[in-house]
């Protein structure tokens, strides 16, 4: 013990190395549990820049396991890829962990995501097109390739076919497209089992036993709350469980392990891909937001719906994570803002809302209702306590932590990695 979730209260993108970084160097072990490399990260060390998609943040910190989660699926290509750009940069990867359990994105997976958004047309889901739900969508229906599988050649291939079988007359009869070989799929993973074998284990059995002996573990999610496959706005989420429980089921700890939950949220909002967003903004404000907030995605390069701080949004994190901190990211954004106006509950249809509708139609037709609160113009980035901000900027805060329905326990007020101001410790008992 300690085992530590981390988990973005949004829509993703809210900064999660923010948390990440303030942990530090007390954490062995850093958990990927849910996703693949539709997630995106940008960390910086010193004056070089880290894209990740994949790999779990801890992959650059010396002296921590990183370990991709059995509730991961793979795309082993990009595995190995993110792996060389590390390794010629001198980032020492050799000790990731990879769970035998996790699931294989392989080239079927991708070009059923990029044709199946084709035919959704206008209904499409706004996906990053890297076959995360053809993977996760096989998973669930059983006919999915799990990394062990690549190490006995004779059940990949029986499974490879079982699995092309039906997709074969979906791409060729419904889709127009050519059918997939399925020598040629067994032949391109079976070429990866070497290099990844040493990486392979039984991750949940490590884990559990590394709690056992008091080290640290970081459960990191990907994608965030509001995308999650059951408790977002469904069906624009991602497939997989991006909430606090994701962290149990993808990665074979038990519930009773987890001490405390850390949700991510910035100081406005901001979605990628479709969806319903209440506070979405589409004039001046939201192109401020976008600009000032550099809000385009790591992954797609696609620009951000950016919108205001939906607390109805943070309290039903706060109620699905169990959350015990917030982290509270890019309050600088806000700098210059005569007034900042915050979601304190919803209109639907002239009925108000104070907590989150729990039918979609509700959550579609859901108006903002804002409180409106005065802003600050002063340059808020070498703040490093809450006493440092201008006094609207602490108000704001005040404001929010009552509104979210956790406390706050470090704000962001830059893009540097020191510029935060910590106020509780992120690593304690319940
Ligand atoms: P998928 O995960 O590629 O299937 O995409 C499903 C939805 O989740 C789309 O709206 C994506 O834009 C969104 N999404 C997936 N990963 C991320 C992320 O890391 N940040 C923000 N949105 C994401």
């Amino acid at each position: 013990m300690p085992a530590v979730v981390l988990v973005g209260a949004q829509w993703g993108d809210e900064g999660k190395g923010k948390a990440t970084d303030l942990l530090g160097s007390r954490v062995d072990y850093v958990v990927k549990f849910n996703g693949g490399n539709n997630a995106g990260h940008t960390v910086v060390i010193g004056d070089e820049k880290y894209a990740l998609h994949l790999l779990p943040s801890g992959i650059l910190s010396p002296g921590v396991v990183p370990v991709i989660g059995n509730g991961v699926v793979v795309d082993i290509d990009v595995l190995f890829e993110e792996l060389d750009a590390l390794n010629s940069r001198g980032v020492d990867t050799s000790r990731l962990l990879v769970s035998s359990q996790a699931h294989v994105i392989a080239g079927y997976h991708r070009t059923l995501d990029k044709v199946t958004e084709r035919f959704l047309g206008k209904r499409r889901i706004g996906t990053t097109g890297r076959g995360i739900g053809p993977a996760y969508a096989d998973k669930i229906n059983r006919v999915g390739l799990r990394i062990a599988d690549l190490f006995d050649p004779k059940i990949l291939a029986e499974k490879v076919e079982g699995s092309l079988d039906q997709k074969n007359h979906l791409l060729v009869k419904v889709y127009n497209r050519r059918a997939v070989d399925v020598d040629e799929t067994v032949d391109e993973l079976l070429a990866h089992a070497e290099r990844l074998r040493p990486m392979v284990a039984n991750t949940p059995l490590v884990l559990n036993q590394a709690l056992d002996d008091h080290k640290t573990v970081l459960f990191e999610a990907g994608q965030a709350t509001m995308l999650d496959v059951d408790h977002g706005t469904y069906p624009f989420v991602t497939s997989s469980s991006a909430t606090a429980g994701g962290a149990v089921t993808g990665s074979g700890i038990g519930p009773t392990r987890v001490d405390s939950v850390i949700g991510v949220i910035k100081a406005y909002t901001t979605r990628v891909g479709e969806g319903p967003f209440p506070t979405e903004l589409f004039d001046a404000n939201g192109e401020y937001l976008l600009k000032t907030g550099g809000e385009y995605g790591v992954t797609t390069g696609r620009a951000r719906r950016c919108g205001w701080y939906d607390s109805v949004i943070a309290r039903y994190s706060s109620r699905i994570n169990g959350l015990t901190d917030l982290v509270v990211t890019k309050l600088d954004v806000l700098t210059g803002m005569e007034k900042v106006p915050v979601c304190v509950a919803y209109d639907v249809d002239g009925t108000r809302y104070d907590e989150m509708p729990d039918d979609q139609t509700a959550f579609h037709h859901a108006k903002p209702i804002y409180e409106e609160l005065p802003g600050w113009w002063e340059d808020i980035s070498g703040a490093r306590t809450v006493e440092d901000l201008p006094k609207n900027a602490q108000s704001y805060l005040a404001r929010l932590e009552e509104l979210s329905g956790c406390r706050i326990s470090a704000v962001g007020v830059g893009p540097r990695r020191d510029e935060i101001i910590p106020v509780h410790d992120l690593i304690h008992g319940r």
